[in-house]
């Protein structure tokens, strides 16, 4: 089930111990991805998750279920298209691997069209930062795409307007009282976004909010113990801290176990952009917590602290997925190689148990196993995040020197 292991590159001088799954860079990767690609709406609309009951609609059980563009999921598919076109790039394309099977770069390109007119009008908040993932992705192979370069500025021109300096947050959702400032801890990832135009641009405003969000959300939002809140709600016109709660997490109390990780790849992010120790710590603090929490099977739950029974505590699969990827980038920053091993091999377990417990070669989807959101009853699907950051994670793996192509 699981590939050898393959040795190494100067960037990451140590040798690992366990084995990397093969299913991470399967032929059935490209296969799936294409047949979404090639059967999606028209008027385009993007895959979220898969159908979890059979009643539900047309579908069967693991096929994707389809939402209109204006919805915070819909970059994930598109760059999961450009993220197999960098696999090409790793790993050539051939049959036997499956990624000669299309011209991903263009399939990418083509699928972003339709997040084109939300830069001008969207109903997704700071989820603007997800949207420009794939025109982000664009820029990194051709850097003078003008459509490319007005989206990303324009997201985060966006963003930047939800910025509220007494807060010292961009607000993460609307709220119907405009003086409750909602923020989630899952906003830390839409910064990346005021990264990058910030690079394009040089805006000195753009990187003031990105490090004043990120400290204000360091104080507010993480625990003692390196746990998260999910949801923080400010006054805007006093700044002060009017609650703390969960939205999708087991008690107002819990940490929601894709807040902790999109925690750990936002603050392992801040600290790749600023240098700031204090992020670096912050990211170690986030990952500690998530990795002595888990369960002795090493499967993700939904949230640390849902009990085991009843009902049975279900995993979410992009926990582990986005968690994999933040301690890949943690361990690749940290301050000695050693340092870094310990994240790197934590990020090579968690792809290894949900590979064995989610990999679900019948389904549309990569994995099974995520909960998108379990108050709400919607647990036991694939998530098109959670997939895009499983192939991501390949690719890093291959680009640090610790994996081959083949599976
Ligand atoms: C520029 O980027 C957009 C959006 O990603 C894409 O649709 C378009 O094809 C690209 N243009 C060129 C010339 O590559
Ligand atoms: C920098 O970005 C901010 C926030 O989007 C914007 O208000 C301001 O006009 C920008 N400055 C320049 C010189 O473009
Ligand atoms: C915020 O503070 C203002 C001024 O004290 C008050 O009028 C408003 O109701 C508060 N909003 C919330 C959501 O607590
Ligand atoms: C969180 O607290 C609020 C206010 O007390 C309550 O209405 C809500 O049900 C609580 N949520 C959970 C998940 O316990
Ligand atoms: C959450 O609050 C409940 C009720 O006060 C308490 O029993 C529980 O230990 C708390 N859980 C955590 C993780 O703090
Ligand atoms: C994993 O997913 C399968 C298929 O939906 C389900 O039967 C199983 O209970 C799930 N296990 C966990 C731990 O979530």
């Amino acid at each position: 089930m699981y590939a050898p292991i393959y040795l190494l590159s100067a960037l990451v001088p140590f040798a690992l111990s366990q084995s990397i799954p093969a299913q991470l860079f399967s032929n059935l990767i490209p296969q799936k991805v294409l047949a979404t690609a090639e059967s999606l709406p028209a008027p385009i609309q993007y895959p979220q998750y898969t159908n979890e009951v059979e009643p539900l609609s047309d579908a069967t059980i693991g096929d994707w279920l389809y939402f209109v563009p204006d919805t915070w999921t819909s970059g994930f598919f598109p760059v999961t298209l450009y993220a197999l076109n960098t696999r090409v790039k790793l790993c050539g394309a051939t049959s036997r691997n499956g990624l000669s099977a299309a011209d991903w770069l263009n399939l990418g390109r083509a699928t972003s069209n339709g997040l084109i007119p939300l830069e001008l009008q969207n109903t997704v908040g700071h989820d603007v930062g997800f949207l420009s993932f794939p025109f982000v992705e664009e820029l990194a192979i051709n850097p003078t795409n003008q459509t490319a370069l007005t989206a990303v500025n324009q997201f985060a021109a966006d963003l930047a307007a939800r910025f509220n300096p007494i807060v010292g947050c961009t607000r993460s959702w609307d709220t119907a009282d405009p003086t409750d400032f909602t923020v989630i801890i899952d906003n830390m990832m839409n910064l990346e976004v005021l990264w990058v135009s910030y690079g394009l641009t040089g805006n000195e405003t753009l990187r003031h909010i990105a490090i004043t969000h990120a400290d204000t959300t360091m104080k507010n939002h993480i625990r003692p113990d390196g746990s998260t809140w999910h949801v923080v709600e400010y006054n805007s016109t006093t700044g002060v801290v009017i609650r703390k709660r969960t939205d999708q997490g087991y008690a107002n109390n819990s940490t929601w176990s894709r807040g902790q990780s999109w925690a750990i790849y936002g603050y392992a992010n801040m600290y790749q952009h600023t240098k700031d120790p204090n992020y670096l710590t912050t990211a170690r603090r986030l990952a500690d917590y998530f990795l002595t929490n888990l369960p002795s099977d090493g499967i993700v739950p939904w949230d640390f602290n849902a009990p085991l029974l009843p009902p049975p505590r279900p995993a979410d699969s992009s926990a582990a997925t986005i968690a994999a990827n933040g301690l890949l980038l943690l361990g690749s920053l940290e301050t000695s190689p050693a340092a870094g091993q310990k994240w790197i091999v934590a990020a090579i377990n968690l792809l290894n148990r949900i590979t064995a417990l989610g990999w679900q070669p019948s389904w549309q989807s990569l994995l099974a196993n995520g909960t998108v959101n379990w108050p709400v009853n919607n647990l036991l699907t694939g998530i098109v995040y959670g997939d895009y950051y499983y192939i991501r994670a390949g690719n890093q793996l291959i680009t640090m020197g610790l994996a081959t192509c083949s599976g």
